[in-house]
Formats: C-alpha cells, structure tokens, sequence
C-alpha cells in the first residue's frame, strides 16, 4: 500500500514517523521548500508533484494548512482515498473540492501520532484498511462534526498546554536547587504515570490521592487554586476555540 502526504510540515512529519514500517510507499510534496526531499530522505520515501501523489497513492493525506486546500483540490482529481487533518475544514467542504474522491475522512489528530499514543478524533468514511492504518497512530474517536473545534481545543492543543506546565514544574524544581536534566527527567515520568493512572481514575480521587490533608501537596494545590490555575487553562481553550473561529 502506498501513502502519499500532501503537504510536508509537522503533522505529516509526525504521521510518517508514526507509521514506519507500515506502507510500501511514502510520497511527499511541499508548497517549495524543500521539506518534501527531507522528510522523504529521513522515512525513506520519495518526492513528488501532487498530482503523482493522487495517481500513485493509495491512501492521500491531505497536511496543508486549510488556506491551501483550493490551491491543492483541482491537482488531487485522480484521489481516491483521502484523510484530510486540516482544521476547522468541514467535511462537505472537503467533498465539494475533491468530488471524485471515494472516500473521504477527516481527522484531527494530536502529535501523540508520531508515538503511536496519538488521539484522532474522526468524522466520515474511509475503507476497512485506512481505518486500520490510522487505528495504528492512537485512539480514534468518531464525533459529531460540530464537537471538531471543542475538540480540537481540547486534544489537538493541549500537548503544548501539558508541555507548558511540565516545563513551569521542572523549572521550579531547578530553581529549588535540582539539576535541570533530573528536574526534567523526574517530570516527564510523573507525567507518563500519571496518564496512566488518569486512565483508571477520576482526576479529583487521583488529586485526593496525592494530596493527604494539610500536606505539602495540598498547600501546593492552595497556591495553584489561588494563583488561577484554572482559569488559565479554561482561558488557553478559549483563546484557541476563538482563534479557529476567526
Ligand atoms: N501541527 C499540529 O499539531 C496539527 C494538529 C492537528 C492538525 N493539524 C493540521 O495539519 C495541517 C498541517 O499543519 P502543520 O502544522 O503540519 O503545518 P506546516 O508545518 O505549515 O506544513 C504545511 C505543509 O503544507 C505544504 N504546502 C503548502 N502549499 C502546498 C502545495 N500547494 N502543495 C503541497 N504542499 C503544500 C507546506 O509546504 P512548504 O514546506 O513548502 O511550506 C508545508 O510542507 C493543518 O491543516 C493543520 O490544521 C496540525
């Protein structure tokens, strides 16, 4: 099977490494930079115009950023199969600009991808073996098309907002007098067990858990309540919600 990305940026960059070993084929193609070549030469694959890409592929990633999506549709016409993981680009709008596509599935995905831990939220068709191949990159979850941009806001932002706040408890830890790669190293496998656990528990037993009364975590939840943890994060989501509204 041969996957053929459309567009070369991040998310491409980050499905590819996310599906190694898992087509025959990687096609690239970029607007003129020259991240095609790259991407093609680190995932062994090749670079080429979007209109081979349609003809040769078939599944076709469409990973440009929304604005390009006219420019790009006329030279798509030989499509067939197509994830789209463009923002805020619904999916009669993808079918009315590559309506020979047979199948077409949007996807928003989270750079998880790229460990195969990704988060895919999804809305429309593909065929029995596009959705195996995108199961390999995480968790698809199938939502209404109206719930895309909360979602979005939600699951596709947030690695940054969760990256901010390891980086903010690392730092702290530095400035306390620890090592900055300990520092690091204690945070990020917090991290990855307290996913693990915010699998099995609510997060307000797993606060509960942790923070035994008038202990140390507890104060540190006080100063986190009263310096307006919350609302940050509540304000982060609503800033990105606008920014797909515009
Ligand atoms: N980054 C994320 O975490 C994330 C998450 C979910 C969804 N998405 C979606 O993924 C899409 C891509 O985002 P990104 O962050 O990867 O953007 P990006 O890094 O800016 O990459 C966009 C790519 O599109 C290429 N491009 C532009 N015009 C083209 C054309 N005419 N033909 C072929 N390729 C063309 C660009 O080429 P050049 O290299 O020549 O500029 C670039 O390689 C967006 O629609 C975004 O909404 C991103």
């Amino acid at each position: 099977m041969i996957v053929g990305f459309v567009g070369s940026g991040s998310m491409a960059a980050a499905m590819a490494r996310g599906w190694v070993g898992e087509f025959e084929e990687k096609l690239f193609s970029d607007g003129g930079s020259g991240r095609a070549r790259e991407l093609a030469a680190q995932m062994g694959g090749e670079a080429v115009s979007n209109e081979e890409i349609a003809r040769r592929a078939d599944l076709v990633v469409l990973a440009v950023k929304p604005n390009r999506l006219e420019e790009v549709a006329p030279e798509l016409r030989d499509a067939r199969e197509v994830v789209s993981v463009l923002a805020v680009t619904p999916l009669a709008q993808l079918q009315a600009a590559l309506p020979n596509a047979e199948h077409v599935l949007r996807v928003m995905p989270n750079v998880g991808v790229e460990v195969r831990k990704g988060v895919l939220c999804a809305a429309g068709t593909a065929t029995d073996l596009v959705w195996m191949k995108t199961a390999v990159l995480g968790l698809i979850v199938e939502i209404a098309e109206e719930d895309f941009d909360a979602a979005t806001a939600v699951m596709g932002c947030s690695p940054a907002y969760l990256a901010l706040a390891a980086e903010a408890i690392a730092a702290a830890g530095v400035a306390a007098g620890l090592d900055a790669e300990l520092a690091r190293q204690l945070v990020t496998e917090t991290a990855v067990g307290t996913a693990e656990l915010l699998r099995r528990h609510d997060p307000a037993a797993l606060r509960r858990a942790v923070a035994s009364p008038g202990g140390s975590t507890e104060r540190g939840l006080e100063a986190l309540e009263r310096e307006g943890a919350r609302r940050a994060f509540a304000a982060a989501v609503e800033a990105s919600l606008e920014r797909m509204r515009e």
